[in-house]
């Protein structure tokens, strides 16, 4: 069963409520929240006070990408904001093995992003610590970039590798995700489709969603 978890970032703004129940009624199984600081990435996004109000309008899962420098930041406020999953940047986090575990102390899952020039082996040493794997197929920052055809290889090499050591994260994939690329990058192995643009861009949402899940 592929999971289809629009980001946020593709919505109005100014009118974020109505948004957050317009994916939530088209069938979205989570909600996939960029936040940025405009120094991890050239880019701002919305933070903590967002999501805690967000949090009432949906039962869905909140994930959190934290495109930021200093992750650890946020862990304590993203928890008590009600997010369920919190995904950092391997480029980003200093004790990386520390952060994964003081996500998990606070009951939440616990994810690792990628960017697409950084190879999988720097999770070599942390794979049983992760929940959900995350796969840039863009550079991070901005919504509505092209996809980056080499994330297909990445992803089965990394399904491959799970399945020799016999391990279960989930494995996502965020960036230029639509019609064409999401059959790709489902065959290779992703059970996560994170899609911005292709979701709120879409004339029928529920079309959309449905679609992507192949
Ligand atoms: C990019 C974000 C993505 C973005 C995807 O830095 O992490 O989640 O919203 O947008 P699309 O699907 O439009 O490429
Ligand atoms: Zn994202």
């Amino acid at each position: 069963m592929v999971i289809v978890s629009p980001s946020l970032l593709a919505a109005n703004f100014a009118i974020l409520k109505d948004e957050v129940k317009r994916i939530d009624a088209a069938g979205a199984d989570m909600l996939h929240l960029d936040i940025m600081d405009g120094h991890f990435v050239p880019n701002l996004t919305f933070g903590v006070p967002i999501v805690k109000d967000l949090r009432p309008l949906t039962n869905l899962p909140f994930d959190a990408h934290l495109m930021v420098k200093n992750p650890d930041m946020y862990l304590e406020p993203l928890a008590v904001a009600g997010v369920d999953i919190i995904t950092v940047h391997v480029e980003a986090a200093l004790h990386l093995h520390r952060t994964l575990q003081s996500i998990k102390e606070r009951g939440l899952k616990a994810g690792v992003a990628l960017n697409p020039a950084t190879p999988l082996c720097f999770l070599e040493h942390i794979y049983s610590e992760l929940d959900l794997i995350l796969i840039m197929s863009v550079n991070p920052g901005f919504g509505g970039q092209q996809f980056i055809p080499e994330s297909v290889a990445k992803i089965k090499t990394l399904r491959r590798h799970l399945k020799n050591m016999n391990m279960a994260p989930a494995i996502a994939v965020d960036g230029g995700i639509n019609l064409e690329t999401a059959p790709k990058v489902i065959a290779a192995g992703a059970n996560i489709i994170v899609a911005g643009s292709a979701i709120f861009g879409a004339k029928d949402a529920k079309k959309m969603i449905t679609a992507l899940r192949g």
